[in-house]
């Protein structure tokens, strides 16, 4: 199966991408367990998709950019109008410097070929002593042989993806200031068992048990002035 590229792969999930699978699920369980309460932050989601994530948040401001005018489309008449959703790249994001408190950039990271761009872009938004939380398609997962698929009608399409390990990762965003607080993996277990056998496949359940999925890691923007 030869992948599609980021735009048209987005452009075709679009109309059915709010649908959770055991990647996304997994993911939104590890992000809530690493997002502090909301409450009072200004929240940004670079690379929020349908903006499902924004949802209900209880940020004080909450705003998605997002490179798929599909995507933003596909969420925009589900949300509070309060949130904001623009279409942008994450590694040139139309937003101010250190505008937020709270940065998600959620399985975003393996669409882009280099990464050190989007971190000094997540970094330059992001004000002092605020939080950043990346998350991506586990590289372990990559090795195994998972690959980023959705189905369309009758076909599974791949959308192309770049595998960055922790240590790029960690380069890319010390560069842009921000320091690695966290670092954790969801792994294939019971909580996403259901999804595997709605799709007949309890084989590849047991096969996949215990295998990482999902990397996520937590950054603080460092204070560079000591103040
Ligand atoms: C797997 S989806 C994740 C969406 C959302 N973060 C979520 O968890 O529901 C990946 C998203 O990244 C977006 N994306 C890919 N490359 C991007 C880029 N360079 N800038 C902004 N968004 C990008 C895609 O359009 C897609 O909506």
């Amino acid at each position: 199966m030869s992948a599609l590229p980021v735009r048209e792969g987005y452009r075709l999930w679009a109309p059915t991408y709010n649908a959770e699978n055991a990647v996304s699920q997994l993911e939104a369980s590890l992000v809530a367990e690493m997002t502090p309460p909301l409450a009072g932050l200004r929240l940004l989601d670079a690379g929020c998709g349908t903006g499902r994530r924004l949802r209900d948040c209880g940020a004080a401001m909450a705003t998605g950019v997002d490179l798929s005018p599909e995507m933003i489309a596909a969420g925009q008449g589900d949300l509070d109008p309060a949130i904001r959703l623009l279409v942008g790249d994450v590694r040139a994001l139309p937003l101010p410097d250190a505008g937020f408190d709270l940065v998600w950039c959620r399985l975003v990271i393996g669409h882009l070929s280099e990464c050190a761009r989007a971190y000094a872009e997540l970094g330059r938004v992001t004000a002092r002593g605020g939080q950043v939380i990346v998350t991506d398609f586990h590289p372990a997962a990559h090795a195994a042989g998972h690959r980023r698929t959705f189905r369309h009608g009758d076909q599974v399409h791949e959308v192309e993806h770049h595998v960055h390990e922790l240590a790029i990762h960690r380069e890319a965003a010390r560069a842009a200031g921000l320091r690695l607080a966290a670092v954790r993996a969801a792994e294939v277990g019971p909580s996403v068992r259901p999804f595997y056998e709605r799709a007949g496949r309890i084989a590849q359940y047991e096969a996949d048990r215990g295998l990482p999925v999902v990397l996520a890691l937590s950054f603080v923007k460092e204070d560079r002035c000591g103040s």
